[in-house]
């Protein structure tokens, strides 16, 4: 693996010819240049990415999508604050370009990836139903890769079981990481273990809706598992690391009686202050009209993941 240098971008390349270019190329261009966050008017002049080139993985659950303005306003990133509008309003000054992520601990072939060579991986749009611990839910279109595909480039020796991953600190741009009120421990620290990694259905998330990802959903790269809670889904990764011990995560550390290290969703393990049985769609009926439907057993994704747990409690290991 490489170090990341970003190369340079001239600006008469961000045009609106970028309309033409394949996904692929635009994500990278968005990448190299930073020039997606530096002049949003640039990179909105595109078209939406997903219907100049839908490459769809198969996930879509067939129901309607949450709203682009709902699942880009209605976020949960401590680094920024602990309300929900905090992300969206408070982001502005984090600068998710240049980027590398760094994969050590047990692995053949450590060292740093640049976002670069990870937009070059295949990208495709998967459709995913999202559930929140806090009875909320969303569907919505990431663009990503498998987080198989980045492990594989490190690749994993057979002592590794675990997957560590951490979010960068960096306080000059994340207000929620300053002042006298620190919500969390820094970094947010989460982690899966080495089976649910590698599992298809688990992606690093590098865009949604067709367009680079916002910084308050998590920019440049992030985790999405769909048939776990929201919180797994750790944003703005600097570093992954391999281990053999089942790694510390960030809300587990803080209420261990409240969320477990597995965090799959499932309704017939309730949150000690609320029932995990019902969950509200945002967006459906009007922003925050009641649209309360059953949760699912692994969030609807137990064909596919309900194997990787077969042999476990999962009111024990919830
Ligand atoms: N990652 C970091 N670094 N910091 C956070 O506060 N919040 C988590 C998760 N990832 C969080 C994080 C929680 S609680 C949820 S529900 C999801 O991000 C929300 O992702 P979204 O805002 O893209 O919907």
């Amino acid at each position: 693996m490489r170090r990341y240098t970003p190369p340079p971008v001239p600006g008469s390349e961000i045009t609106p010819e970028s309309a033409y270019l394949r996904r692929r190329d635009l994500m990278r261009l968005a990448a190299a240049g930073g020039l997606a966050m530096a002049t949003p008017s640039a990179f909105a002049a595109t078209p939406d990415l997903a219907a100049l080139e839908a490459e769809p993985g198969g996930y879509d659950p067939g129901e309607d999508l949450t709203s682009e303005e709902a699942v880009t306003s209605y976020n949960n990133f401590y680094e920024f604050g602990t309300e929900k509008g905090d992300p969206a309003a408070r982001s502005g000054d984090f600068n998710p370009r240049p980027w590398s992520v760094m994969i050590d601990g047990l692995v053949r072939k450590p060292g740093e990836i640049g976002l670069e060579e990870m937009l070059a991986f295949d990208l495709e749009e998967r459709i995913y139903r999202m559930r929140c611990v806090e009875a909320w839910s969303m569907v919505i279109p990431w663009i990503g890769f498998p987080l198989s595909a980045l492990l594989a480039k490190a690749e994993p020796l057979g002592s590794a079981k675990y997957v560590a991953f951490e979010t960068i600190v960096r306080a000059e741009e994340m207000p929620g990481q300053r002042g006298a009120f620190q919500p969390l421990p820094w970094p947010y620290v989460e982690g899966l273990r080495l089976d649910e990694a590698m599992h298809p259905l688990t992606i690093m998330s590098v865009g949604l809706y067709g367009k680079v990802l916002p910084n308050q959903n998590g920019a440049p790269v992030r985790l999405v598992v769909p048939w776990k809670y929201g919180f797994k889904g750790i944003k703005s990764i600097v570093k992954i690391t391999l281990t053999e011990e089942e790694p510390p995560t960030t809300w587990n550390r803080l209420a261990p009686n409240e969320y477990g290290f597995y965090a799959n969703v499932n309704p017939e393990v309730d949150h000690p202050r609320w029932s995990q049985a019902q969950e509200n769609r945002i967006g459906g009926g009007g922003f925050f009209g009641s649209n309360e439907r059953p949760t699912l057993m692994f969030n609807g994704y137990g064909d596919e993941v309900a194997g990787l747990y077969k042999d476990m409690d999962l009111k024990a290991n919830f």
